[in-house]
């Protein structure tokens, strides 16, 4: 990445026969009228959820790299705050992450008055005395998170790097000591490094892990945490996630992780595919985040509440990310995601949720409304099923595979007589005689901005006790899939008529049956 002009403003896409404005997320959160990319410093903090997140403040193409900021009290309703850490004629302010400290280690505040502090990558620009280099830098606030002052001895931790960035911070409690852990990567040599720090200024150097799994673009924004085992009270392990783009199974940007131990220096996977060529099949092995071509540069919140772990990802992929149709604003956050882990023949794996907060404050009707839909079996055909007329849903459908070469769900679909394409939607397909689900998005509204922008993306998919569950949450433009019980993910931008709201089931080449259809509309 280079720094950009600060006069990079950017152009307002035309889009034939669609509003922009129309595209504006209900249920997930985009700036009012810029751009913006990677979630930073989600912290949890004074009982709000501070989002900061990669800005322009200009403009809605990506330039003049600052933290933008936003809070909320139920991750659904984001309330966006003035620039929170602006790019100057110095550096741009690329990603990072925020820590309450608590006990002032730092000395940046006082000990009634602890501060938040920010470790944030500094790009610095020509002039600047490190010209080229990416180093860590750090920022504090006294009001809670709103305000925020540079630190004079920036940068407080340089490889006299062009590469190294995304710094992803936490408090290591082990056996006797305690201490600041820092990851980050160096971005193209496949590299998250770890470093401990007393009082987050001064840094020395733990481990490095790498390279591993993927390793078909550079790496980027790294977490690590533990996470308890599911069903198995006491046990947990560690998860490193690591974003990488290009290069991901379904092309561009993506997300993996890996399940293992932290002894409070080095991260050992408990598996890694054995190294080799990034062919298809092998990536297919590797621990994913999600399996659509838009969720990137997912971090997680540091002390979320009951010591949840709750994931963020920016719903955009690199490969178009400054071309999709929407204006003022561009880009927005996916659903937060609650993580745990499962253990499968497979090892352990980590399962993915909307969390509670998010379902009572967009979905509240769930669990006392059933959608009455007569279930049944489908022999070759696609059936229109009665549907809320609302943009934002979540839907919960089981099936039960029989001959059918395929089944599934076609959301965000145009109404039956209108003057759209009536067999325009989303496609969300099971193949159980391949093992995959897919999400096809070809004929999901506009998707001519970009010749990288069309797709349908696969991944494995297993039945679970002979059925296979899903569910879906759309908005004006996304659809996120939750499949095999949160094991499997797939999230994609699409970009349909605000009309088609449509959804509908099918089965091809033989029968499948609809055992549960349930279709709950957002409340905002
Ligand atoms: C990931 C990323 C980060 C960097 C930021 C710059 O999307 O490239 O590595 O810090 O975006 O905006």
């Amino acid at each position: 990445m280079t720094a950009l002009d600060p006069t990079v403003t950017g152009s307002t896409p035309t889009v034939p026969g669609a509003s922009p404005e129309a595209f504006r997320p209900e249920l997930h959160f985009a700036a009012r009228d810029t751009w913006l990319n990677d979630p930073n410093g989600l912290i949890y903090h004074g009982g709000l959820f501070h989002l900061y997140f990669q800005n322009n403040p200009f403009g809605n193409v990506w330039g003049n790299m600052s933290w933008g900021h936003a809070t909320s009290a139920d991750l659904v309703t984001w309330r966006e705050h003035p620039v929170a850490i602006p790019c100057d004629e110095r550096e741009d302010v690329f990603s990072g992450s925020v820590v309450f400290d608590a006990h002032n280690t730092s000395g940046l505040g006082t000990s009634d008055q602890p501060p938040l502090v920010a470790v944030y990558t500094s790009a610095f620009r020509n002039g600047a005395g490190h010209d080229g280099i990416q180093a860590q830098s750090i920022a504090f606030s006294l009001d809670g998170g709103y305000r925020w002052t540079k630190h004079a001895g920036n940068p407080v931790l340089s490889r006299a790097s062009p590469d190294f960035r995304d710094p992803k911070v936490f408090w290591y409690s082990g056996e006797g000591s305690s201490y600041w852990v820092l990851v980050a990567v160096e971005a193209t040599q496949h590299l998250v490094v770890l470093y401990r720090s007393d009082d987050l200024l001064a840094w020395e150097h733990l481990s490095d892990f790498g390279p591993a799994n993927a390793t078909g673009g550079v790496w980027e924004c790294p977490d690590l945490f533990p996470l308890p085992v599911r069903d198995e009270p006491g046990a947990s392990a560690w998860v490193l996630t690591v974003n990488l783009s290009p290069g991901g199974p379904n092309g561009g940007s993506a997300g993996q992780y890996f399940v293992g131990d932290f002894d409070g220096v080095s991260f050992t996977p408990h598996s890694t595919v054995p190294p080799g060529p990034d062919d298809g099949a092998r990536l297919r092995e590797y621990g994913w985040l999600d399996w659509g071509r838009d969720f990137y540069a997912a971090v997680a919140f540091t002390d979320a509440p009951d010591d949840r772990r709750i994931l963020l990802g920016w719903m955009n992929n690199w490969e178009y990310a400054n071309e999709i149709p929407t204006s003022p604003w561009r880009s927005a956050m996916s659903l937060p995601r609650e993580l745990s882990l499962v253990r499968t023949a497979a090892g352990l794996r980590l399962a993915q949720r909307v969390p509670a907060e998010v379902e009572r404050a967009a979905f509240p009707a769930f669990a006392a409304e059933r959608t009455p839909v007569d279930l049944d079996v489908l022999v070759d055909e696609v059936r229109a099923v009665p549907a809320p007329d609302s943009v934002a849903m979540r839907i919960d459908a089981t099936f039960r595979p029989g001959s059918a070469t395929e089944f599934g769900l076609v959301v965000r679909g145009a109404a039956l007589g209108g003057s759209d394409d009536a067999a325009g939607g989303t496609r969300i397909g099971i193949r159980p005689g391949e093992g995959v689900i897919l999400l096809d998005r070809t004929r999901s509204g506009d998707t001519g901005f970009s010749a990288a922008f069309p797709s349908v993306e696969t991944a494995p998919v297993a039945a679970l006790d002979g059925a296979y569950r899903l569910t879906v949450y759309t908005d004006r433009c996304s659809v996120e899939v939750f499949a095999e019980d949160g094991l499997v993910t797939l999230t994609d931008l699409v970009f349909p008529a605000e009309s088609a709201t449509a959804i509908s089931v099918y089965a091809s080449g033989g029968d499948a049956e609809v055992t549960d259809l349930r279709i709950t509309a957002a409340i905002r």
